[in-house]
C-alpha cells in the first residue's frame, strides 16, 4: 500500500524529519520516536557517491524501515541515474519519490516513470539553479524541494539567500492553479523555520534540529509546526 503526500495538509506546516540525523544503529527505534513526536512524513536521503560526494542509505534499508513504520516515504533522490533507481526504491518502499533536475536523465522520462512505479513526483532544484529550471515539468509535478544547503550533507547552515527564490516558486505555483507541496531542505529549525515558511515553503525537512534536539525530538516539530501561524501559501 502506498501513502499519498497529495492526502497531506497543504495549509499547514509539515515536517519531514531527515533519518541522515538518525542514530543508524537504533534506527528502528529512532523512527518510531519520531513517529509518536508528531513527524508528518519520513524523508530518506539517497546518495550514490557520484551525484554529491557521499554515500549513505540504499533499497534493503526502506524495505526493513517499511516493516514497522507508517509514515508516507519521502524519498529524496541525490543520484546521477534516476531512472535506473526509481523503479529500484519504489519496490523498496518509496511512496514519494523526488529527483534532481541537475542529475544525467531526461526530466521527462524521470517523471514518467515515478508515475509507473506508483509514486508521486518530486522535483528537486540546488542552490545554483534557477526555479525556470522547473517551469517544463510542473503540470506533472506533486512536489518542489528547494535546497537551502548544497547536497551531499547534514548539519550544514541555512542558505537564506535561497528564499526568494522560494517566493518566486510558491508565486508559479500559484498561477499553476495545481496544488503542488514547497518542501525546503537544508539547516531548517526552529528559527530559520520562519524565513522559509514566510517566503512560501510549506513542508520542512529537517534532520539535524529533529533528531538531535536538547529537549526532544516533540519540542522540535511542534517548534516546527507552529510556524504554521505565518504561512505564506
Ligand atoms: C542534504 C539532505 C538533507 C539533510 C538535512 O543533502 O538532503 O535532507 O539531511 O539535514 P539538516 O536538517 O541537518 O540540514
Ligand atoms: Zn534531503
Amino acid at each position: 500500500m502506498k501513502y499519498d503526500i497529495r492526502s497531506i495538509a497543504y495549509d499547514k506546516v509539515t515536517v519531514a524529519p531527515s533519518i541522515l540525523a538518525a542514530d543508524f544503529g537504533t534506527l528502528d527505534a529512532d523512527v518510531a520516536k519520531v513517529t509518536a513526536a508528531g513527524a508528518d512524513l519520513l524523508h530518506l536521503d539517497v546518495m550514490d557517491g557520484h551525484f554529491v560526494p557521499n554515500l549513505t542509505m540504499g533499497p534493503p534499508l526502506l524495505s526493513s524501515l517499511r516493516k514497522a513504520c507508517t509514515l508516507c516515504f519521502d524519498t529524496h533522490l541525490m543520484v546521477s541515474h534516476p531512472l535506473f533507481y526509481t523503479p529500484v526504491f519504489a519496490k523498496s518502499g518509496a511512496d514519494h519519490i523526488t529527483f534532481h533536475v541537475e542529475s544525467d536523465d531526461d526530466p521527462a522520462e524521470v517523471i514518467a516513470a515515478i508515475k509507473a512505479a506508483n509514486c508521486t513526483v518530486g522535483m528537486s532544484i540546488k542552490p545554483k539553479t534557477p526555479a525556470s529550471a522547473l517551469l517544463p515539468y510542473l503540470k506533472d509535478l506533486d512536489l518542489i524541494l528547494v535546497m537551502s544547503v548544497e547536497p551531499g550533507f547534514g548539519g550544514q547552515s541555512f542558505m537564506a539567500d535561497q528564499m526568494p527564490k522560494v517566493a518566486e516558486i510558491r508565486q508559479m505555483i500559484r498561477e499553476s492553479g495545481r496544488q503542488i507541496h514547497l518542501e525546503i531542505d537544508g539547516g531548517i529549525d526552529r528559527k530559520t523555520v520562519y524565513e522559509a515558511v514566510r517566503a512560501g515553503a510549506n513542508m520542512m525537512v529537517a534532520g539535524t534540529s529533529v533528531f538531535r534536539a536538547a529537549d526532544g525530538m516533540a519540542a522540535a516539530i511542534d517548534g516546527l509546526h507552529a510556524a504554521t501561524a505565518e504561512l505564506a501559501i
